[in-house]
């Protein structure tokens, strides 16, 4: 008899606990946006290993949020210069603003030498990956 009540007990709080648990685990999701990133393939220029490392040493001093868009700073950079319109054209690189400010002639080259650009040129041509 004792065993039988018990064995409700139990049954009554394994399933409580199911319900607490349902309630208490909100998942915390960010909003579906881009692409996790991948390691980069023999020839093609990295994201992560080229491009943010010219940003972090010469872009992201200004450029970070709450300071002047795009928002260059490590993690941030790469969503930031993709979602801006018209900042990464991969149909037509060479239109993109990103590029075109960091060129010679743009606003931004006096901050990086044109190897830089030229970095970011043909990263963009290589499709702009998150590599
Ligand atoms: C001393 C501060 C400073 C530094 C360093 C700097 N920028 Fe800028 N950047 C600005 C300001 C201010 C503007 C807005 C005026 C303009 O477009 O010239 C700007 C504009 C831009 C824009 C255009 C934004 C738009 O919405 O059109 C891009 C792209 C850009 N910078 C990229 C860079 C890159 C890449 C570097 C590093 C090589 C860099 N900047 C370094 C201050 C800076």
């Amino acid at each position: 008899m004792q065993s039988k009540k018990l064995n409700k007990l139990i049954m009554i709080i394994f399933v409580l606990s199911f319900f607490s648990a349902c309630t208490k685990d909100v998942i915390v999701t960010d909003p579906p946006t881009l692409a996790a990133p991948v390691p980069p393939k023999p020839g093609q220029t990295s994201y992560a290993g080229v491009i943010q490392p010219i940003f972090t040493a010469k872009c992201a001093g200004c450029h970070y949020l709450g300071g002047v868009a795009p928002n260059l700073v490590t993690g941030k950079s790469y969503q930031a210069l993709t979602t801006s319109p018209g900042m990464i054209d991969t149909s037509t690189p060479s239109n993109s603003i990103l590029y075109k400010k960091m060129a010679t002639g743009g606003s931004m080259a006096s901050k990086c030498t044109p190897a830089d650009a030229d970095s970011v040129l043909r990263w963009i041509t290589q499709g702009a990956i998150n590599n």
